[in-house]
């Protein structure tokens, strides 16, 4: 796998996995000469564009090598590059669902005539290289899938489950690749025990009681490290939950420091920087306690997995979504000095569940929701601002996109993901009678209009209120949220929901408080779409949500891309 800097590289390698063959990651400028040794080679995406000065660049080499190769959007479009196709920038970008015409070829094989895919890209490639054939096409992009002899290009990505045949077609490429399949998850677990159980070090872990961290924590014990674990009260967790952690694990160790973590961020607005403060306060928070228990010199480890690095620039090419509390740069510095072990960090989260269970977990444990390592503060949304009346210049345009919805675009920014990149921009509200079928497609319009990166469906009654009150991080919003989070994870269960974020935005009219609803469907967070509740489940909920003190209720209808799960 050459590494070009795409949010899903890494998710290919995680799939070839599923496949049961070993991917090795290289980076995107590896020489020919390195790569002799591998049966094929894939080439990732990335978020730059392939003629922009300093982008990653292949060895050109590589494509003289004989062994079938596989470029995923960026890597698509490398292949028209170097081998004198034509690539331009897309009048339109795409994010998101797309449906694919196909033609018949091994890479295909077994597919049917159209199928689903997923997109992310701005740029496309235009006029195939000699020797190519077009092999799929998109209403919005002629040359979704090309491939000469041995050589296959795909604008989409077959690596997200979102594309639900993607495996279908890794598969394929494997077969022409002739890898053995001999990887598994119990020889991943074997080899991982062997490796830890030689480290003499005593260790240090945090365990904030969310998956990951209590699956590393099992893993330590069971290679029979000497391992302490604490668990920290960052102020930002939601109802009961450190109760309910000491409850399951009695014998780690806790420490307080809520009141540490609220003062450092009583004015703070902006989400890195929210994200920045509270990772290196915990740093800060883990060697003083570390000092305090005995446990100074000792390594400290993370339950970091693979979207934590890939989204906060983990790797050389990679964009910056957002720094995860793991990787800020305190962080990165002691794990520059050798002083952080972090065993699962190249599994993704469908996989630390396949490690849990095969440790014994408890299956509740193991499926729980996954929850921010930043916990609520960044579904505490803020403002350094008051904010009346604003219009913005995008309205009627929106208007016109929704009809016959109304729409208007709120004052809020949020973070989101396209084509590979960060942005940080405003959501659409829409609002009126609607079913699932209309919203489906009013979800696309960040696809049509460049200012917003997210869609939400108001589902109180009334029409929406848009001022914006100046507001941080308090005890009492804390409360708020807690208190509707506790309420609405009580009441909705459904099994096909993977994460239900609810999220508290300083936006609105006499409470001047929203709460945005965000239930998702995914499989290892790299990409999600909006879960489709019972709209007038949703509306009996709001109103039950609007008595506890909120003015109105949105429900998010973005995937991801382009907008990110969380908010910030
Ligand atoms: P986004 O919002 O990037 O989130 O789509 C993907 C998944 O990761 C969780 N998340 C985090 N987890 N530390 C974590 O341990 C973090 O800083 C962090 N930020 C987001 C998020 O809840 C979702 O499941």
């Amino acid at each position: 796998m050459l590494d070009f800097g795409g949010q899903y590289a890494h998710l290919i390698a995680n799939r070839l996995r599923r496949l049961k063959v070993l991917a090795e990651i290289v980076p995107g400028e590896t020489k020919a000469e390195k790569l002799a040794g591998a049966k094929g080679l894939i080439l990732s995406g990335g978020p730059a564009s392939v003629y922009e000065e300093g982008s990653p660049q292949p060895d050109p080499a590589i494509f003289e090598l004989k062994m079938p190769i596989l470029g995923l959007c960026y890597g698509h479009q490398l292949i028209a590059k170097y081998l004198k196709g034509k690539v331009t920038p897309g009048s339109r970008k795409e994010y998101g669902k797309a449906e694919l015409k196909v033609n018949d070829c091994t890479l295909f094989e077994d597919l049917s005539d159209t199928e689903q895919v997923w997109m992310s890209h701005g740029d496309l490639v235009e006029e195939v290289p000699e020797g190519f054939e077009i092999i799929g096409s998109t209403e919005d992009c002629k040359i979704a899938a090309m491939a000469s002899d041995r050589i296959f290009g795909l604008q989409f990505h077959p690596e997200v489950t979102h594309t639900p045949n993607g495996m279908k077609i890794l598969d394929n490429f494997i077969r022409m690749t002739g890898c053995r399949r001999e990887w598994s998850m119990h020889s991943f677990l074997k080899e991982k025990i062997h490796e830890l159980s030689r480290m003499e070090d005593d260790i240090f872990l945090l365990v904030s009681g969310g998956v990951d961290s209590t699956v590393c924590y099992a893993l330590l014990k069971k290679a029979g490290c000497t391992v302490k674990g604490l668990h920290i009260d960052n102020g930002l967790l939601r109802m009961d939950e450190s109760k309910e952690v000491l409850k399951a694990m009695p014998e780690i160790d806790f420490f307080d420091a809520s009141e540490d973590f609220l003062e450092a961020l009583k004015d703070v607005a902006n989400p890195e920087e929210k994200r920045r403060i509270i990772g290196d306060k915990f740093v800060h928070v883990a060697e003083k306690a570390m000092k305090d228990m005995n446990a100074d010199g000792w390594l400290l480890a993370q339950g970091t997995i693979y979207p934590d690095t890939i989204e906060s620039r983990g790797t050389s090419h990679s964009a910056l979504i957002k720094t995860h509390h793991n990787r800020v740069p305190l962080m990165q510095e002691l794990i520059r000095q050798g002083k952080v072990i972090e065993p699962i960090s190249q599994l993704y989260k469908d996989e630390v569940r396949e490690l849990g269970l095969k440790l014994g977990l408890p299956h509740s444990m193991v499926w729980r929701h996954p929850f921010p390592g930043p916990g609520l503060a960044v579904r505490c949304l803020c403002s350094g601002h008051e904010l009346e009346g604003f219009k913005h210049e995008d309205n009627a345009l929106i208007s016109r996109l929704a009809a016959p919805l109304k729409a208007v675009i709120a004052p809020v920014s949020s973070v989101g993901v396209q084509g590979d990149a960060r942005t940080y921009r405003h959501p659409a509200i829409v609002y009126g009678k609607a079913d699932w079928e209309a919203l489906d497609s009013i979800s696309h319009l960040p696809n049509k209009l460049g200012s917003i990166n997210r869609v939400m469906y108001m589902v109180s009654d009334g029409e929406p209120q848009l001022d914006l009150h100046r507001a941080f991080i308090t005890k009492k919003r804390l409360s708020l949220l807690r208190k509707v989070d506790k309420f609405v994870n009580s009441n909705v269960k459904d099994k096909d929901i993977w994460q239900f974020p609810v999220i508290l935005i300083p936006m609105g009219g006499d409470y001047g408080e929203s709460i945005i609803l965000r239930p998702v469907m995914s499989r290892e967070a790299m990409t999600a779409t909006y879960a489709k509740l019972p709209l007038e489940d949703m509306r009996r909920l709001a109103k039950e949500i609007q008595a506890m003190g909120v003015d109105c209720v949105y429900y998010d209808i973005t995937t991801k891309p382009p907008g990110t799960i969380e908010w910030e």
